[in-house]
């Protein structure tokens, strides 16, 4: 069976009453359970990973090497600024989707960068909760499931 992992950086668990005005409503568990559903559908594993911690981050990406087909990933705020989260992702040979929630060029000049593009597959952004859906439907193509 295919497995995809989907990581979540810093304050992501506070998803729902963070900011809603730029990330919504809908919190980390709501979209965990789309996603879930979704996947079972396909008939596809999925692990949901949430940490505000670089180093477990860094640890969960470089496990996943042998263990997961793809991987989505909103590092957050260290997707601005972490060598380490990239260095994982380039040292492993799993493809990788970036995502945001908000669609950062529109705000702050330091969110216009990102760590991780150079090296990932694609990126999905500005949708909202549909951002990490349509990375797990471009996942699904990508990895040729059936659905
Ligand atoms: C974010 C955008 C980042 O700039 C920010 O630090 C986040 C969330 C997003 O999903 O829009 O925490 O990754």
């Amino acid at each position: 069976m295919k497995k995809i992992l989907v990581v979540n950086g810093p304050n992501l668990n506070l998803l729902g009453k963070r900011e809603p005005e730029i990330y919504g409503a809908t919190t980390l568990d709501d979209i965990e359970a789309r996603m879930r559903k979704r996947c079972e559908k396909a008939s596809v594993e999925m692990d949901f990973f949430q940490s505000n911690h670089e180093g477990a981050i860094v640890d969960k990406i470089q496990e996943a090497d042998g263990k997961y087909n793809f991987i989505i990933i909103n590092a957050a705020a260290y997707t601005h600024t972490s060598v380490a989260i990239r260095d994982a992702l380039s040292a492993i040979s799993v493809p990788a989707i970036e995502i945001h929630l908000s669609n950062v060029y529109k705000r702050e000049s330091f969110r216009h960068k990102s760590m991780l593009t150079p090296v990932v597959m694609g990126e999905v952004l500005g949708l909202g909760v549909e951002s990490y859906m349509a990375a797990l439907e471009g996942a699904l193509l990508k990895m040729g499931v059936e659905y």
